[in-house]
């Protein structure tokens, strides 16, 4: 089928709430226009039907075109479909009744429209079962009336990490809740069902999804560590995605051979993974973020200043303290008193973008304690080699920007030597030969330098 009879199809799950929204405003009217003094209401009938009748035939052609775009495989997509297609004819028939047959609507229109409730709902229930798999509305319903549906008791609340057993309390949960949508009993995209261990033994359109031992080379896995925006990624439609650490998690179940029927205590089990499960559970505190606690925080005033001065100010993230700082006129030189703040405020500052700013090594010297600087900006600055032997003492600096500081060579690039985490340099527009750069590389083993070197 074409793309865009799949793009129309998908308008199904919009348009079908127009229909039972008309057909329950229809009901309605129906029964009060019954009441003598309602009478006059029974001439909007007709227009009422007519319109519960085209928006349900509109439903039925989109949810037909939905319908081909696979996947809806199980009996409750052939109910839903079944149904579906009854109920929009009774609406056809009860439409015809109200314009050319009164006397039959005075007979059977009550009936005719009390059935068409009933239709519209079990419709809606199967096409619930679509979206959410059969199971969906009893999840919580007390163990009676799963007993009605035929389902088994809820597992116990797992309140010990070594009593919980990887795949019913761990990983089956995990699945449900991000992939149940699209691969359940009755909707299985892909020809994958992920509702069971045996359906998902079972593979899916290409085969096995999941091979023990082997997560690397388990499709499922690597669907599920795939960039955000690739096409294969699960879950598909940018639907909530697995966390990092539940990933981790299913990538060890697959790694330990898709264990179940067992209890985390009889696996070995690594310390780093046994608290990764009991975080997942709830049942351990997710560790408060390193981050939050790296940075000192900065006062309220302090941060007023340094935006009333110029500087742009975001923070790392929501619970940490680090600071990304840039200009704010991008292009504006900095000032000593801008620079002051920065000095004020170096506790916390982690990203410093100073791109052309005029900056020279006197102003670099004003803030020359950067204790958690990670990534620095200098592009298009005077800063020469005295100003690189202040950088040195950068300690965590990872990334250093030097394009376009024409006055720096290999002896300012030599004092970069000690900074242990610096990963890249950019040295475009720069003085540094291709002597100066193995020097480095010779000193800081796998760092990546950026920029043509001039040749010796
Ligand atoms: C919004 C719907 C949707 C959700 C949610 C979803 N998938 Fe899928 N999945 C699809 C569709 C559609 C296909 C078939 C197209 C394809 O292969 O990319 C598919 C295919 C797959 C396949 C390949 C099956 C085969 O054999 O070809 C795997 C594996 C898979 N999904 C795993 C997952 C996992 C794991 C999750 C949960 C993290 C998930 N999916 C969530 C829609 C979804």
């Amino acid at each position: 089928m074409s793309d865009f009879l799949l793009f129309l199809g998908r308008f199904h799950v919009l348009a079908l709430h127009l229909p039972i929204g008309m057909v329950l405003l229809t009901a309605i009217v129906h029964w009060l226009s019954r009441n003598a003094r309602n009478n006059s209401l029974q001439q909007v009938l007709p227009l009422l039907w007519g319109c519960t009748a085209s928006s349900a035939l509109v439903t039925v052609m989109l949810g037909l075109l939905h319908f081909g775009e696979g996947g809806f495989t199980g009996p409750s997509a052939s109910a839903h479909r079944l149904w579906g297609i009854g109920f929009a004819v009774g609406t056809q028939l009860a439409w015809f009744l109200s314009v050319f047959n009164i006397n039959a609507y005075r007979n059977w229109g009550g009936w005719l429209t009390l059935a068409l409730l009933v239709a519209v709902t079990v419709t809606g229930h199967y096409g619930g079962n679509l979206t959410h798999g059969s199971t969906y509305l009893v999840e919580y319903a007390p163990q009676t009336i799963r007993d009605l549906v035929g389902m088994e008791e809820r597992r116990p609340a797992v309140t010990d990490i070594t009593q919980a057993d990887p795949w019913y309390d761990i990983v089956d949960p995990m699945l449900q809740s991000r992939c149940g949508n699209c691969h359940n009993d009755d909707k299985q995209s892909g020809q994958l069902n992920l509702s069971t261990l045996d359906a998902l033994m079972a593979g899916g359109e290409s085969g096995a999804v999941v091979l023990p031992g082997n997560a690397a080379g388990s499709d499922l896995y690597k669907r599920i560590t795939l960039p955000q925006n690739h096409e294969n990624f699960m879950p598909a439609e940018g639907k909530t995605p697995l966390t990092a650490d539940q990933v981790a998690i299913l990538g060890w179940w697959i790694d330990a051979g898709l264990p179940a029927e067992t209890s985390v205590s009889a696996l070995a089990v690594e310390e780093t993974t046994m608290s990764l499960l009991a975080i997942e559970m709830g049942l351990a505190p997710a560790p408060v973020t390193a981050v939050a606690e790296r940075y000192a925080p900065v006062s309220g005033s302090l941060l007023g200043q340094m935006v009333a001065s110029g500087w742009l100010v975001r923070q790392l993230s929501q619970e940490s303290n680090g600071l990304i700082v840039s200009i704010n006129a991008i292009g504006q030189p900095v000032s000593r008193d801008m620079l002051a703040f920065l000095a004020d405020a170096s506790g916390s500052i982690v990203e410093l973008n100073l791109a052309s700013t005029g900056m020279n090594d006197d102003l670099l010297a004003l803030i020359a304690d950067m204790p958690v600087l990670e990534n620095l900006n200098l592009s298009n600055n005077g800063i020469t080699d005295a100003g690189l032997a202040l950088v040195s003492g950068f300690s965590k600096l990872e990334t250093l920007n030097l394009y376009g500081n024409p006055a720096i060579s290999d002896a300012g690039l030599a004092s970069l030597d000690g900074l242990e985490n610096l990963a890249a340099v950019y040295l475009w527009g720069t003085a540094v030969t291709e002597e100066g750069i193995a020097s480095l590389q010779s000193s800081l083993d796998g760092i990546d330098v950026q920029g043509q070197a001039l040749p010796r």
